[in-house]
């Protein structure tokens, strides 16, 4: 049976008002938007005066709205709004990663316990389903790995300097364009590629982490160096969130990557995203769309809201069988570093390296790593190194290249 949906909608900025207008598109939806609630008075608006208020109890206390769309920029008060809303017994659709990867379990339960839906499609991909196809198509295969590009904003800005643009301008152009976060170091640095991993380790292995336990390194202190290793080499560098099952756990972690023509991520380019999944019977399957923007991320919202129209919720299966592991640090992974300071390469904690290369200007190294021996250092504030992942997969000291690196270390260090 079919629900009609009064909306009350939190937000009129690039989201939300792309959200107005798609909405007044779609002709198959029995809803409607009762009431918008924005902040700042001054600003002019697409919409009619009569929907526009101020107070977010217009919404909130108003027995008639069974819908909040919730689409502000700031995830505090965002929470407060999506607490009261699930605790008052109204469905819930937000984009907002960093809420919902920072109070998880906390909003899954309010929402239970209200016998509500919380849908979230918008806030992982921009208008790729990537959170409804893991909950629903892969909930009976055996995933073993979803990575890929899930920040518009940096794949912007990665391509342009592709292209000879510096990264200020197109970091420039990414928030003109819409892309960017307020606050801009969420997308440059990694985080907003971590919020968006810790939604997607939920749905894909039904393992739920802590925002601060996902390893984030973003792209800001890249060099156009790393630029010319990346041009020689034939690869080109994206920013990959990444979540793998190995022999103990899941290695989860946002890091700038090498990518080579055969691989799906190669042409990306600008604000699309791509994410790769990985099953046992499924084999690998690619999703690309829009990762960001008013439209695009407006519509995985309409598919919210339209889904609403069915009842629909997650049902957190995979985290409910028990089957669901944890996040594991031992694992390694081969990279390169590069710095204009060698003692900085010359320090780095490499388990082997494979390649060095020295010169006045720029120093490099590739080699292996241990990926609890990279989470100690905080890349994101060593503005004079760069680590960019290298196409090789990542291996835990249990599997057999693990041991045959182990039995290396160790005949190394007898002699
Ligand atoms: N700042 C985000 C991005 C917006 O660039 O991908 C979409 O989540």
């Amino acid at each position: 049976m079919r629900i009609k949906l009064n909306i009350g909608l939190f937000g009129f900025g690039v989201v939300g008002s792309g959200l107005y207008n798609v909405l007044n598109q779609s002709k198959l939806l029995d809803a409607s938007i009762s009431a918008i609630v924005v902040k700042d008075p001054t600003k002019k608006r697409d919409a009619p005066s009569s929907l526009i208020h101020f107070d977010k109890d217009i919404i909130l206390k108003d027995s008639n709205t069974n819908v909040v769309v919730e689409l502000i920029n700031d995830s505090e008060a965002a929470y407060e709004i999506v607490k009261s809303a699930l605790a008052s017994g109204k469905h819930v659709v937000t984009a907002n990663k960093k809420l919902i990867a920072e109070h998880f379990e906390e909003l899954i339960t309010l929402s239970r316990a209200n016998n509500v839906s919380l849908l979230y499609e918008a806030a992982v991909g921009g208008s790729i389903p990537i959170i409804r196809n893991l909950e629903e198509y892969y909930n009976n295969d055996t995933l073993s790995s979803v990575q890929g590009i899930v920040n518009g904003t940096t794949n912007y800005i990665l391509t342009q300097s592709n292209q000879g643009v510096s990264y200020e301008v197109a970091l420039k152009k990414a928030q003109e364009l819409g892309f960017a976060e307020a606050e801009p170091t969420l997308d440059v640095d990694g985080f907003d590629s971590k919020y968006k991993l810790v939604l997607l380790i939920k749905h894909a292995f039904g393992v739920l982490s802590q925002p601060d336990e996902v390893y984030n390194y973003g792209i800001r202190h890249l060099k156009p160096q790393d630029v010319n290793y990346a041009l020689e080499k034939g690869y080109r560098i994206k920013l990959f969130s990444r979540a793998e099952k190995l022999e103990d756990g899941i290695a989860g972690f946002v890091a700038p990557h090498f990518v080579g023509p055969e691989h799906s991520a190669y042409r990306v380019n600008d604000e699309f995203n791509a994410v790769i999944v990985e099953a046992l019977f499924s084999d690998k399957q690619l999703f690309i769309g829009k990762g960001a923007g008013s439209y695009p991320t407006a519509s995985a919202v309409l598919s919210d809201i339209s889904a609403l129209q069915f009842d629909y919720r997650y049902e957190y299966r995979k985290s409910d069988a028990e089957q669901s592991g944890k996040l594991i640090s031992d694992y390694y992974l081969k990279v390169y570093v590069g710095s204009e300071n060698e003692e900085n390469v010359k320090n780095f904690p490499f388990t082997e390296v494979d390649e060095a290369f020295k010169s006045k200007g720029y120093n490099y190294q590739t080699g292996y790593v241990k990926f609890s021996d990279l989470q100690r250092i905080n890349l994101n504030k060593s503005a004079d190194l760069s680590l960019i992942v290298l196409p090789e997969p990542l291996f835990s000291e249990k599997s057999e290249q693990g041991v045959l690196l182990k039995n290396k270390l160790n005949f190394a260090e007898i002699n």
